[in-house]
C-alpha cells in the first residue's frame, strides 16, 4: 500500500494505472475505521483493478459546536486495517493540502440537506458535498463506495453526480451492524457502557417501523411508531424520525415503492443515527 499525503504525488501515481485502462475504485472516510468501512473497501476490491481509500476528517462538515477537534483518530491502527483489506493508495492528506487557500465557491444540494441531518446540522451537506467533489476530481474514479448507514449523504452525493454530470458509478453498500443491531460508526466509541446498552433501540425502533409500514400504516403513523418506540428507551432522546423518498428526502403519506425510514438520537452527548430502506 502506497500511502499519499499531497494531491500532485496521488495524481502521478494514478495517471499511469489510468492509461492503461486500470479500473479505479475510491473509498472516502474519515478514518477511525471499522467494519463498515471495511465493508466498502472489500466491494472496492472485488470490484475494481485499483483501489484508493481517503482519509481526512473534514473540517468544513463540522459545525463550530460539532466534534471536529475531538473526532476520534488512529492514524496507525487505519493503516494497518487498510492495507489488510488490499488498499493500493492511502491518501491521507493534512487540512491545508485540501483547503490552502479561503474558499470562495460554493458547493451544495440545498434542497436535500436541509430536512433530517440538514435540520439539525445545516451546514454539514455542503461541507460533505463539496470535499467529495474535490475528491473525485483528485482521484477521477470509475467507481466511488458510500455506506447506506448515512441515507441523505447518499441522497446528496447521487444527486451532486447526476446535476454535475460526474463520470463514476456511485455504489451504496449496506449497512453494517453489530450483533444486536447497533449501527457501526466512529462515534460508537464515546458511548459509555449503559449507552452503549441502550444504543440499539434506534435500530429497534426503525424495526417496529419496518413492521408498521408493511402492515399497511401510513408515513405519519409510521414515523409516530419509531418515536413512541425511541422514547420507550431512558436514555435516549430523540432528534428526530422521518418517513421520506430515498431520493428527494421528502416525507411520504403513502407508502409504495422505496422508502427510507431514518432517526437520529442522542444518547448522553453522542448522537447516533440509523435508517433503513422497505420496498413496498
Ligand atoms: P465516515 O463517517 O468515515 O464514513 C465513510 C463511509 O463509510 C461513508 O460512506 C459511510 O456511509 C460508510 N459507513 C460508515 N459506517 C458504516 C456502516 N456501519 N456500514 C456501512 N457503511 C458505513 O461519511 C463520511 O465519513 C464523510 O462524510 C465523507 C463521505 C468521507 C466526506 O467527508
Amino acid at each position: 500500500m502506497q500511502v499519499v499525503t499531497r494531491i500532485a504525488e496521488l495524481r502521478a501515481g494514478l495517471e499511469p494505472l489510468r492509461r492503461a485502462s486500470r479500473s479505479i475504485g475510491f473509498v472516502p472516510t474519515m478514518g477511525y475505521l471499522h467494519r463498515g468501512h471495511e465493508a466498502l473497501v472489500r466491494a472496492a476490491r472485488e470490484e475494481c483493478d485499483v483501489v484508493v481509500v481517503s482519509v481526512f476528517v473534514n473540517p468544513l462538515q463540522f459545525a463550530p459546536n460539532e466534534d471536529f477537534e475531538s473526532y476520534p483518530r488512529d492514524s496507525e491502527r487505519d493503516r494497518a486495517i487498510l492495507s489488510a483489506a488490499g488498499t493500493d493508495f492511502l491518501f491521507q492528506p493534512d487540512v491545508a493540502e485540501i483547503y490552502p487557500r479561503q474558499l470562495l465557491t460554493e458547493v451544495a444540494v440545498p434542497e436535500l440537506s436541509h430536512t433530517l441531518e440538514g435540520g439539525t446540522r445545516p451546514t454539514h451537506f455542503q461541507g460533505v458535498a463539496t470535499v467529495v467533489l474535490k475528491l473525485f476530481h483528485i482521484v477521477w474514479p470509475d467507481k466511488a463506495y458510500f455506506g447506506q448507514k448515512d441515507g441523505q449523504q447518499v441522497a446528496v452525493v447521487r444527486r451532486l453526480c447526476q446535476d454535475l454530470d460526474l463520470p463514476l458509478e456511485l455504489r451504496v453498500v449496506p449497512t453494517v451492524r453489530e450483533p444486536d443491531g447497533l449501527a457501526l460508526s466512529s462515534r460508537n466509541v464515546y458511548l459509555s457502557p449503559e449507552q452503549r446498552e441502550a444504543a440499539p433501540s434506534l435500530y429497534l425502533a426503525l424495526e417496529k417501523g419496518r413492521e408498521a409500514a408493511l402492515a399497511g400504516m401510513e408515513g405519519s403513523a409510521v414515523q409516530a411508531e419509531i418515536e413512541r418506540r425511541i422514547a420507550e428507551e431512558p436514555l435516549a432522546r430523540l432528534d428526530y424520525a422521518a418517513v421520506v423518498d430515498p431520493d428527494t428526502m421528502q416525507p411520504k403519506a403513502d407508502l409504495t415503492g422505496r422508502v427510507m425510514l431514518a432517526a437520529a438520537a442522542y444518547f448522553g452527548k453522542t448522537r447516533l443515527i440509523d435508517n433503513l430502506i422497505v420496498d413496498l
